[in-house]
């Protein structure tokens, strides 16, 4: 994924989230961009599934899917959700909460377009949570995908990303005797604030 800071600001959670990552991938952990996306249905219903992040600047952080999927349909219908990242070594907790918008054709275009062959034919294989109706059908629909896109594919009409535009971030660290460091920023009117809580 790529990354970006924004402008220096004294409680501006980004650069720490961004260290954090970084952190997470140095040390080799599996999947460091991986987090949890919670969603709630327009009835109150909440899920909750992995996603991989795949941008994250001063704009907000980006994940990939298919639009057909129940987490497109519950972000469209309530855009607003909360992310999970947890990385242990070093037992880190980074908890952002905000509102969701899709991000433009061009910026989903061009991820698209960064991703390996197989993956692109996936992206129009797979029917993201329908009902399987046999073994064989994910692989037929990849043999036809292949053969339909052999020279090139382009974007799935029903594949794009949405972008997370924080209102708060909560950093969690753990600490010896579970006397764990937390603290919230919460965006303001102008900037952020940084709030520590008990553990
Ligand atoms: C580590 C990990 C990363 C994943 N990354 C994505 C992703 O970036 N986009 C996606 O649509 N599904 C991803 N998935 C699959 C989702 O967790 C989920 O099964 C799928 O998107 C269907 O979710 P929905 O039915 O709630 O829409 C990932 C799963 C795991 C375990």
């Amino acid at each position: 994924m790529s990354e970006s800071a924004s402008a220096p600001g004294s409680h501006d959670p980004l650069p720490r989230f961004l260290d954090w990552l970084a952190d997470a991938r140095a040390r080799k952990l599996p999947e460091p961009s991986a987090m949890a996306l919670a969603t709630v249905s327009p009835d109150g219903a909440p899920s909750v599934r992995m996603v991989l992040l795949k941008h994250a600047d001063e704009h907000g952080f980006v994940f990939y899917t298919n639009l057909e999927s129940p987490k497109a349909a519950a972000l469209r219908a309530r855009p607003e959700a909360e992310l999970c990242f947890y990385w242990n070594p070093p037992g880190r907790q980074v908890r952002i909460h905000g509102t969701v918008t899709a991000v433009t054709d061009a910026e989903a275009d061009a991820y698209f377009a960064s991703r390996p062959y197989l993956s692109r034919v996936g992206a129009w294989a797979s029917e993201q949570s329908r009902p399987l109706p046999s073994a064989l059908a994910l692989p037929r629909r990849v043999a036809e995908f292949t053969l339909r896109f052999a020279a090139s594919v382009p974007r799935p009409p029903h594949w794009s990303g949405f972008r997370l535009a924080p209102t708060s971030v909560e950093f969690w660290e753990e600490k010896p005797y579970r006397l764990h460091e937390r603290i919230v920023h919460r965006r303001a009117s102008a900037g952020w604030t940084a709030t520590p809580l008990y553990p």
